[in-house]
């Protein structure tokens, strides 16, 4: 190659390194509870009569309620809900029925968390690092999704698209939040534990959720999870992020919302 070629191929490369990296995985993060920060999106969700809603969470907060993601529509406030009430247990609610696994996702580190339901018998599981927590039928079985709804992740709407209450406000990190119109299959969920920055969601990806973030979520970029799309990772690897490091423009780089 002439020096050239080599400094174009080089170029070639950083810029395709840059595309990599602004496609590359985020997390946010939910520093003190309040009513003001979330994302929003209006009309996200079609009729269902499948659903899958995989996401990493990290947080340490081990006794207030934490809402993950909440879909209202007009007739009902508790449409789908990933609502953790407090101490070890996990909601999943599905058109105003829930079921419940047990284990304790607050102990500081990221765990991946899969919600799945299908309407025929109600069929549903909770799936918490990629095995399967908690699973059976009869969750609103025979019901469909409704459309018309808004999604909000990090609040609970008691009224569509508002009235959240302060304390079910999401605290500590999210990643790869992805939504499904389908039961996604054990070896999906599988994968997906084991890869960095997964956007899949055929309903929602997590790259747009960027687009709906309101008030002033921290936008963590990079990810704790370092890797690229199919690498594998282990996110609890990377550092534990002190509160002064979490402060920091280094890591901040957006400094909120976007
Ligand atoms: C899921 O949505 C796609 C379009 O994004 C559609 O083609 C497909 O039929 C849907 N699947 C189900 C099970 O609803």
């Amino acid at each position: 190659m002439t020096n050239i070629q080599r400094s174009l191929t080089a170029a070639t490369v950083a810029f395709i390194a840059m595309l990599h990296a602004t496609r590359a995985s985020f997390d946010l993060g939910w520093t003190t509870k309040d009513t003001e920060s979330y994302a929003i999106f209006p009309a996200a969700i079609p009729e269902l009569s499948e659903l899958s809603v995989c996401f990493w969470m990290r947080t340490t907060d081990w006794d207030s309620e934490l809402v993950v993601l909440s879909y209202a529509t007009p007739d009902n406030d508790n449409e789908i809900v990933i609502y953790l009430p407090g101490e070890d247990k996990i909601r999943f609610y599905v058109a105003g029925q829930y079921k419940e696994a047990v284990a304790n996702v607050r102990d500081g580190r990221f765990h991946q968390i899969c919600m799945i339901w299908r309407k025929q018998l109600g069929n549903w599981a909770i799936y918490i690092d990629a095995s399967r927590a908690s699973a059976g039928i009869g969750l609103s079985s025979g019901v469909t999704i409704k459309d018309d709804g808004v999604l909000v992740i990090g609040q609970e709407q008691d009224e569509l698209a508002g009235d959240f209450d302060y304390n079910q406000a999401y605290i500590g990190e999210l990643s790869d939040l992805n939504v499904f119109n389908r039961s996604l299959t054990d070896n999906e969920v599988n994968v997906m534990s084991r890869t960095c920055y997964y956007d899949g969601g055929n309903v929602l990806r997590w790259y747009d959720v960027r687009g709906g973030l309101r008030g002033n979520p921290k936008f963590y970029s990079p990810t704790a999870c370092q890797g690229f799309d199919g690498e594998m990772i282990n996110r609890n690897a990377a550092p534990v992020r002190t509160k002064s490091f979490l402060a920091s423009d280094h890591y901040n780089r957006n400094g909120g919302a976007i």
